[in-house]
């Protein structure tokens, strides 16, 4: 008895050690164990055994064989899922690190690029950078620059108006200018202010060569003690100098706006001394100061705006506006 289940004990852990698959564990599970398997059989033959130490020690390597199994099973179907898991990692791997042609670099539209540098340049005269709303209210956008509803200077903006049911028609426009983040800014911390303010604007325009419906300007604060023009000629002159290089100079010329007083208008020469007109400019008009919370009596500023897009397409010789808003990927790869 106990050679027969000696026999049938390395029978058993033969075949399991030569299982090949899952599948294959399962099946001996049943074939080995199960209530047909050898050691069962031997099992219920247990009882013809007449001699009780034969009996007691049958059925004790019985139990011990039994053992042997399941741990075997178990051994071999944990090494087996283990090999399963590697193979199908091995299979599903994927190489990050491969490609096919050299990568292609993209970079910024010419316009961001502009407004990037920009900033640089503000940042390194000392200025910080201000943000503002694209919808604006009318007050922003007029009322508090000293455009009181039907002034006349308004018709100059051809203004888009937001109808969203939440305010009165027409009191809510997408910002003709960036203008209102003066005072946004000024209502926001008390002076000392130095910043300028980048954005997107609007106007119901028909596109053509130089005027696009949406486009974008640079506006510039200063708000101090003694602040007068000289301190705004002289930061335009340094912001030329910085931006376009050496060679170029800027001037004023009176204009008119009606956030300003006195107003200006500045341009630069470029070195082959054609003069460019570049933005408005001016000191702040004491309303304007008023409406941004401001003693016009202990402060004073200017202020400048000029347009982004304009500044990209001088640089780059452009001919037309819209070409830098067509997408088309040829145009944008040639900055
Ligand atoms: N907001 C004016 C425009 O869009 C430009 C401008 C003029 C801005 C004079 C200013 C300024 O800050 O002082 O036409």
């Amino acid at each position: 008895m106990i050679d027969d289940i000696r026999a049938a004990r390395s029978a058993a852990l033969e075949l399991i050690a030569a299982a090949a698959t899952l599948d294959d564990i399962a099946r001996l599970d049943q074939d080995l164990l199960g209530k047909r398997g050898p050691l069962a059989v031997l099992k219920s033959s247990l009882g013809g055994v007449s001699d009780l130490d034969e009996r007691k020690a049958a059925g004790r390597a019985l139990n011990a064989a039994t053992e042997a199994v399941t741990e075997a099973l178990g051994e071999r179907r944990r090494a087996l899922a283990a090999a399963a898991l590697d193979t199908r990692i091995a299979g599903e791997r994927l190489d990050l690190t491969e490609y096919l042609e050299a990568p292609r670099r993209g970079h910024s539209h010419p316009v961001t690029q502009a407004w990037e540098r920009l900033e640089d340049v503000f940042v390194g005269l000392g200025f910080t950078v201000a943000e503002g709303p694209e919808v604006e209210t009318d007050w922003y956008n007029f009322e508090a620059l000293n455009m009181p509803a039907s002034h006349p200077a308004r018709t100059e903006f051809d203004t888009m108006f937001v109808d969203h049911g939440g305010a009165p028609p027409g009191t809510t426009v997408l910002r003709t200018h960036t203008s209102p983040m003066q005072i946004r800014a000024m209502l926001a911390s008390p002076p000392p202010l130095y910043l300028v303010g980048p954005g997107r604007v609007f106007r119901r325009d028909t596109p053509d060569a130089t005027h696009m419906p949406v486009f974008h300007q640079i506006e510039g604060l200063v708000i101090d003690r003694d602040i007068n023009l000289g301190h705004l000629a002289g930061t335009i002159e340094a912001f030329t100098k910085a931006y376009f290089g050496e060679g170029f100079t800027s001037r004023l010329r009176p204009s008119y706006f009606q956030f300003t007083e006195p107003s200006g208008e500045f341009d630069i020469r470029r070195p082959d001394g054609r003069w460019l007109e570049l933005g408005g400019c001016g000191m702040v008009h004491p309303n304007v100061l008023r409406a941004g919370g401001i003693d016009p009596e202990q402060w004073s500023g200017f202020a400048f705006g000029f347009g982004i897009d304009r500044m990209a397409k001088e640089r780059h010789a452009i001919d037309d506006l819209r070409e830098m808003y067509t997408g088309d990927i040829r145009f944008a790869e040639q900055f």
